[in-house]
């Protein structure tokens, strides 16, 4: 676990990577995430047609991948046929849909924290969640892996298959007590929309031994707002605006 409860010791995800300046989901996102300081990523995992975990936020190809029909439709050689980075800028042409494992091996490489999202309210994929277990184990990233929902009976199952791996629980509403509801699920986090969390939220959760990560979070007076709380992770668009302020933190505190 994070110096939780500490300001100025959250872990800073980076939102499909450094999607604020990158094409969202590819691996140049994710490489300039860590450049930029970064000491998670988020992301979002489907399946394609064949079953291969991969990494794509939309259910369907048009706004991202400039094909019609959907990821479940598609062969991971088919979803690998298309270009996921001309739509954001030429620069980028020829980058591809990530395989989950591309992800994991930068994870194992760097000591990244990785939040996988599987992505199955939408479309159901029936066996998501024992493929993503399979291939954290196999890179032995377990440690540093947090998988999230907006689906809590995945988060529940994922739980019961591989306790050793954190999950965080994916909600928009104003949840009641949202800590006490993720122990209900065995989960370690909340993956909160932002807007409503509060520094007396974030202090009875850690007292519960549950996290805050809320998300997406770029504006700056918020994001030295949630520091001060002392949430345990921000999931952001732009890391290097988290990774400035809290080197400011360290600098104010050492006047
Ligand atoms: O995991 C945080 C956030 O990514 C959830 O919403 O739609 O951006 O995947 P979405
Ligand atoms: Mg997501």
């Amino acid at each position: 676990h994070s110096a939780a409860g500490k300001p100025g010791s959250p872990i800073v995800f980076a939102h499909r990577g450094a999607s604020g300046t990158r094409p969202e989901n590819t691996m140049a996102a994710f490489r300039r995430a860590i450049e930029l300081g970064a000491t998670g990523i988020e992301t979002d995992v489907q399946l394609s047609a064949d079953g291969e975990p991969v990494l794509i936020h939309d259910e369907t190809l048009s706004r991202t991948a400039a094909a019609p029909g959907c990821v479940v439709e598609k062969t991971y050689a088919e979803l690998r046929s298309l270009d996921a980075g001309s739509w954001y800028h030429p620069e980028f042409m020829g980058e591809q849909i990530p395989h989950l494992d591309e992800l994991l091996k930068l994870a194992k490489n760097t000591g990244i924290v990785v939040n996988i999202e599987l992505k199955n309210t939408v479309c159901a994929y029936p066996g998501l969640e024992e493929k993503v277990i399979a291939a954290v184990r196999a890179h032995g990233v377990e440690e540093q892996t947090i998988v999230s929902s907006f689906n809590h009976y995945s988060l529940a199952l994922c739980k019961k298959l591989a306790p050793e791996i954190r999950t965080g629980v994916l909600y928009m509403e104003g949840l009641y007590r949202p800590w006490d509801y993720a122990k209900t699920l065995g989960a370690d986090a909340l993956h909160a929309y932002d807007p409503a969390v509060t520094a007396d939220w974030v202090r009875e959760a850690l007292e519960a031994g549950v996290d805050y990560h809320p998300f997406t979070v770029n504006d700056e007076a918020r994001l030295d707002a949630l520091i001060e709380m002392g949430a345990a992770g921000i999931i952001t668009d732009h890391p290097d605006r988290v990774v400035r302020l809290l080197v400011q933190r360290r600098v104010d505190s050492e006047l």
